[in-house]
């Protein structure tokens, strides 16, 4: 079955505050993003498809194409592109950490399911307060995932998902929960907290140096 990658590197980095895209800061001697294609190439996903900022179109040394307003309107961009592939992983650029065997997890957990979602146990104990800062509930931890990329969906439950109106799009923070909307039948790949996204100039310096002391993977 033919698969390609769709990594999103559209974003500004508002929060990280850079002098330009997140995608294309450098980290650890390299362009942040390159990181992510590096581990695509290595886990044999040979085709990959960027979503880019206005004017990085000729950057990454991959085929590329114009991001959008939001996340998903970005991989709603990619994901036309890739024209053919059956199967498709979602990758953010801003998580540089990702692990290649990582890939191929999510695209093997995608027989008898929609979306297949990277995924670390949560280990704090979460509450829920009102805007009083009053506490509602504990919720059961044993239960509760915080979510990542690699996503890997089948092209068509993709698709459907992203066939909603601008202001639904605007709110999805993750496609798997577009997906969930329409029905689609959604489970959670095992991962770590070390595929952390970089957010915030803290971030990028803790992947900064995890990435310049690692060994070759
Ligand atoms: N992204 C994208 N297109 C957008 C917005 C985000 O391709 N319109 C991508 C980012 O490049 C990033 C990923 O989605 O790889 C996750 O988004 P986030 O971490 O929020 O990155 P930014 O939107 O760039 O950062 P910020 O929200 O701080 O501006
Ligand atoms: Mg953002």
């Amino acid at each position: 079955m033919e698969t390609a990658a769709l990594l999103v590197a559209a974003g500004s980095g508002e929060r990280l505050g850079a002098d330009r895209p997140k995608a294309f800061v450098a980290l650890a001697g390299r362009p942040m993003l390159e990181w992510s294609l590096a581990a695509l190439a290595a886990a044999g996903v040979g085709r990959v498809v960027v979503a880019v900022p206005p004017g990085f179109e000729g950057a990454p040394g991959a085929e590329t194409v114009a991001g959008g307003q939001t996340r998903s309107e970005s991989v709603r961009n990619a994901l036309a592109a890739a024209r053919g592939a059956e199967r498709v992983v979602v990758h953010d650029a801003a998580r540089p950490l990702v692990r290649p065997e990582l890939f191929a997890r999510c695209l093997e957990a995608l027989d008898g399911a929609d979306a297949a979602v990277a995924a670390a146990a949560v280990t704090d104990t979460v509450k829920e307060a009102g805007p009083d800062r009053v506490v509602q509930r504990t919720l059961d931890r044993s239960r509760l995932w915080a979510i990542q990329t690699p996503q890997a969906f089948r092209r068509e439950a993709l698709e459907r998902a992203l066939d909603v109106p601008a202001d639904v799009l605007a709110r999805a923070t993750d496609d798997a929960w577009l997906v969930e909307r329409a029905g689609g039948r959604v489970v959670v790949v095992p991962s770590t907290p070390a595929n952390f996204k970089v957010t915030t100039p803290h971030d990028l310096q803790v992947a900064d140096l995890l990435l310049r002391t690692r060994g070759v993977d």
